[in-house]
């Protein structure tokens, strides 16, 4: 016969364990490193709070809007337009042009690696 009187707080010990790095995070915002924003340009494409919170939604918008409708132009709430662009948009030499003290600061934080550089070059600070 097996011993109940172990096993279950046995059982719950090991699960406490395994889940520790689930609970041990909850609620706990990641610090926001310091960031170096871009001199040329005072404005992002949209609020630069909407885009903290949901660029990586309106890129992968764009990706597939680009690529697989071909629409290449974005609109934006002031009717400014826009290449639909990584490289020649979000890292032109106006904007975020130096991807190692802005994106990559936020993203070695969270250690997340956004797969879009594989294929898509990284600007060279000075170049366009
Ligand atoms: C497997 C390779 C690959 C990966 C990974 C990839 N892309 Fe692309 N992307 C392409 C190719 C090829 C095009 C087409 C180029 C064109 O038609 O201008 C493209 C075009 C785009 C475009 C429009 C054109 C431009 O100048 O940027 C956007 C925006 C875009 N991708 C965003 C992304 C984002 C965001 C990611 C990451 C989440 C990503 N891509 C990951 C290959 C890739
Ligand atoms: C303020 C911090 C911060 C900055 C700055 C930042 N990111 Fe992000 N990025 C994030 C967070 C948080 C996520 C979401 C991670 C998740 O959901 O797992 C993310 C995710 C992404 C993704 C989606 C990855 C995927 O696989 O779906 C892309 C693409 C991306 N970021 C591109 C960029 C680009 C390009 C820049 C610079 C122009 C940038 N980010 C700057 C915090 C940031």
């Amino acid at each position: 016969m097996y011993n109940a009187g172990k096993i279950i707080p046995g059982l719950l010990i090991f699960l406490g364990l395994v889940t520790f790095p689930f609970w041990s995070n909850l609620g706990r915002a990641y610090d926001v490193p310091e960031l170096v924003m871009p001199e040329a340009e005072e404005e992002c494409v949209l609020a630069g709070d909407w885009m903290r919170a949901n660029h990586m939604i309106l890129l992968d918008d764009w990706r597939d809007l680009a690529v697989r409708d071909n629409k290449r132009l974005f609109t934006n709430d002031a009717g400014k337009r826009f290449d639909m662009s990584l490289t020649k948009t979000c890292l032109s030499s106006q904007c975020h042009a130096n991807k190692d003290t802005f994106c990559d600061r936020c993203h070695d934080a969270l250690a997340i690696t956004p797969n879009c550089w594989d294929c898509h070059v990284v600007p060279t600070i000075g170049e366009e």
